[in-house]
């Protein structure tokens, strides 16, 4: 074997051998570098004779341009298995399940406004709601509180600062002012835009809502939820009063089971009035619904006064009608086992994601889907 094959054979060898590019590259400076061994002979071509070169030149410029070119190629393939090396190394496994996420839930009370809302949809009720600021008309001197009573300073009031006209504001005491909403038609300013018109008998709504009142300790919150009913037909009694709301707490409770009462109280907006109380049990500690001797009281009921009527352009003469109001909070507490009221409201994610409620679950326990 001559020199130059020798060379070549073992330049081929050496490219072959180089693992990656740092060596091939090592490999080229030997060869072709300016000290090179190729390089080092193609200078030898200046001091032959010209037979010689003619003879001698080709065979080196040959070794240059076949190594140069082993190179490239070699450089080539190391730069695509780099690549693919690279590409099975950051490799993302798109069919490994995604890392579980903090889901949303619906909050116990409106779960239990939901639910409210459900049960009585399925006696006929509709919807109806009013504004959070209320004035001194709907919030007390349409539902026959008289001017300086003390029920009105029962309700430890949040006022508003005097507008220009004088007239105080108010946050909403309870929802009682969405009856007056809901049956105002000719004596008063315009319909809200949020009841559409003011509605003729036969009326039959519940509202769910937000009422507020300055009491902060462990059974109250400054903010709380109310549902209240409204129904005003010809010939509407007590018996439909007791009726209706003996049935929903059958429903709402999910069980025959629990008794309920009927203690006179006073309203000013009712008369008769009463409390509603459910049978319960308070042995133990806590509190059990449909058993045992005590009585909790949940609601207040009555017959509409024929005042409130009368302010709302209803002629108590043609039409009667009952009305309820109760805390939607404390029948969250009471269904599911809550033990502290301002828990509801602290908004502690931990406590939200142990009671919440799945978004896609049926309000409705009577319906069966659940
Ligand atoms: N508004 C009353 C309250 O917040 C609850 C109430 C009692 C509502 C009797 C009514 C009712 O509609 O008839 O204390």
């Amino acid at each position: 074997m001559t020199d130059l094959s020798q060379l070549e054979a073992d330049l081929s060898a050496q490219i072959a051998a180089a693992g990656d590019l740092s060596a091939l590259e090592a490999v080229r400076v030997a060869a072709l570098g300016k000290t090179g061994s190729v390089s080092a002979l193609l200078k030898t071509l200046g001091a032959m004779s010209p037979d010689e070169r003619k003879e001698r030149g080709p065979q080196i410029n040959g070794l240059r341009d076949r190594a140069t070119a082993l190179i490239a190629e070699r450089k080539a393939a190391l730069e695509a298995a780099a690549l693919d090396a690279q590409l099975a190394a950051e490799r993302l496994d798109l069919t490994l399940p995604a890392p579980p996420r903090r889901k949303g839930g619906v909050h116990p009370t409106m779960q239990v406004m939901d639910e409210m809302v459900a049960i009585f949809a399925e006696m006929g009720f509709s919807v109806a709601e009013g504004p959070d600021i209320e004035d001194d008309f709907h919030n007390f001197t349409a539902l026959n509180f008289p001017p300086k009573h003390p029920a009105r300073e029962m309700h430890d009031t949040f006022f508003f600062h005097p507008g220009e006209d004088g007239e105080r504001k108010l946050l909403r005491t309870h929802t009682s002012p969405v009856q007056v909403r809901t049956m105002q038609r000719t004596n008063t300013p315009p319909p809200a835009p949020w009841i559409a018109g003011g509605q003729e008998p036969p009326i039959r709504v519940i509202v769910p809502g937000r009422t507020y009142r300055k009491d902060s300790d462990q059974t109250h919150t400054p903010m709380f939820h109310q549902v209240e009913g409204l129904v005003i037909d010809k010939g509407v009694h007590m018996g439909h009063l007791k009726w209706t709301l003996e049935t929903f707490i059958a429903r709402f409770f999910e069980t025959d089971s629990v008794v309920t009462r009927f203690r006179p109280h006073h309203f000013p907006f009712t008369e008769p009035s009463a409390e509603m109380d459910v049978g319960c049990d308070r042995s133990g500690g806590e509190l059990r619904i449909g058993q045992g001797s005590d009585w909790l009281e949940i609601l207040g009921c009555g017959m509409v006064h024929p005042n409130v009527l009368r302010a709302c352009g209803v002629d108590p003469d043609v039409y009667q009608g009952f009305a309820f109001g109760m805390g939607v909070d404390r029948l969250a507490m009471l269904k599911y086992g809550m033990p502290d009221l301002r828990d509801l409201f602290a908004g502690d994610g931990r406590w939200l994601s142990h009671y919440g409620f799945s978004a896609f679950a049926d309000p409705n326990p009577a319906s069966g889907l659940s």
